[in-house]
């Protein structure tokens, strides 16, 4: 399956079986995310790896877990992060949303279903999963068996924009 396909096919998955994520599958994920690229090569990624069912309850006090079995969250170390020096920003959150999106897809190409989470309380997961001040919760990823019929890799043609409305070719 090239590329495009398998980005196509990929689909946010909202309720899951209880079937485990092999560990095999769970360390090719974490090596898409560890091959990512960041800026300037500093890989501030931090990630926690959630599989055990105590470990899931404690997720579910800071998000909805949709019943999937394995979550990643993926974090950025604030310490190690890149700075534009021309007004200071910090590209921790484009570092984190890379690996994200590498593991998300390796899952995908493995036939495993995801769902990319922002909608946590930070705090909780901080206290939950006993993060350090300098250690920042990006983004959260389900990963496991959809429960269910697929979403049609055909949906694109009608729930994403034409290109002309987002594309600007020289000029804006
Ligand atoms: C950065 C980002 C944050 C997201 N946060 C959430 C979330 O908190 N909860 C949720 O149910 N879906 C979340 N999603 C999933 C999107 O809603 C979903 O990818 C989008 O609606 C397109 O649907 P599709 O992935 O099935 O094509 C997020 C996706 C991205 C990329």
């Amino acid at each position: 399956m090239d590329f495009l396909q398998l980005a196509k096919r990929r689909y946010a998955c909202r309720k899951y079986t209880d079937r485990k994520v092999e560990r095999e599958q769970l360390m090719q994920i974490l090596e898409a995310g560890r091959v990512a690229p960041t800026g300037a090569n500093r890989q501030p990624q931090r990630i926690v790896v959630v599989e055990s069912k105590e470990g899931m309850e404690r997720l579910a006090r800071c998000t909805r877990d949709f019943g999937a079995p394995l979550a990643f969250i993926i974090c950025a170390d604030t310490t190690e992060v890149w700075r534009r020096k021309y007004d200071g920003k910090e590209i921790s959150d484009i570092d984190a949303s890379i690996v994200t999106d590498h593991m998300m897809l390796e899952a995908a190409s493995l036939g495993l279903d995801s769902l990319w989470i922002c909608m946590f309380k930070p705090e909780a997961v901080r206290e939950e999963f006993g993060l350090p001040e300098h250690i920042v919760p990006v983004n959260i990823l389900l990963v496991g068996y959809g429960d269910g019929a697929p979403a049609s890799p055909d949906r694109h043609d009608e729930m994403r924009k034409p290109l002309e409305e987002t594309i600007f070719w020289e000029q804006f």
